[in-house]
């Protein structure tokens, strides 16, 4: 629910990591384990919109060789110093570049691609695209690790959900002018894309939700 409050700590990137955990109580680093516990040594992952690298530098500590892509080079510099930090320089290779070019990468060149909290800052098209490449950019069995913010599907959640979201969406947008968009329903959203979907797990309010799909 304080996912839109995300926009503003990414136009402050260097609060961006506290100020998650704050925002969301642990909630994303415990989704972001779980999502990333699918990863396995020696495998070729992408992080889709990888921000200061919370995904990346899990899957590239279990051993993965890694390309993080991101628009925002404020966020990418804050993720390359924290993998040299941790000595992770050589797994991590970190690209300013959008969704929009990820035509440029070769088929199937990746085992699993991750994306945590970037689909919701796409329009409707760029989501659309991102998943076909996705698609073209996996082997065939490879995983689609994806982590969003998304609208509960029944009413109760719903109403509250809006209750919540609404304050707090003003709010963001009047700090930075932009918003983001919670995914209307992120499995179908894959599912339709043509993945598979192996597991999923939502937050209590059904408002985050993380995916494990394969593509098939
Ligand atoms: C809320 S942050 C999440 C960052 C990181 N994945 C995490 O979970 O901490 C969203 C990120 O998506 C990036 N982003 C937004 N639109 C993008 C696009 N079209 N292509 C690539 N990255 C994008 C933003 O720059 C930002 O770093």
């Amino acid at each position: 629910m304080t996912y839109v409050l995300m926009k503003v700590l990414e136009s402050a990137p260097s609060r961006y990591d506290k100020g998650i955990r704050l925002l969301t109580r642990g909630g994303v680093d415990a989704a972001y384990d779980w999502l990333c516990g699918h990863v396995q040594p020696g495998q070729r992952a992408l992080d889709i919109g990888c921000g200061t690298g919370a995904l990346a530098l899990r899957a590239a500590r279990l051993g993965a060789d890694v390309v993080g892509i991101d628009v925002n080079p404020q966020m990418l510099a804050l993720a390359r110093a924290q993998a040299e930090r941790q000595g992770l320089a050589e797994k991590v290779t970190w690209q300013e570049k959008g969704v929009a070019e990820l035509g440029e990468e070769a088929d199937a060149a990746f085992d699993v691609i991750m994306s945590g909290l970037c689909f919701s800052e796409l329009t409707p098209d760029e989501r659309h695209y991102t998943l076909e490449q996705a698609r073209r950019l996996l082997r065939s069995g490879g995983l689609l690790l994806l982590a969003d913010e998304t609208r509960p599907r029944d009413v109760g959640r719903r109403v509250l959900h809006v209750l919540i979201r609404l304050p707090l969406v003003l709010l963001t947008y009047f700090l930075t002018q932009t918003t983001t968009h919670a995914l209307p329903d992120a499995p179908a959203m894959l599912r339709e894309a043509g993945f598979e979907i192996d597991e999923v797990r939502f937050n209590r309010l059904h408002d985050f939700v993380a995916i494990v799909a394969r593509n098939p």
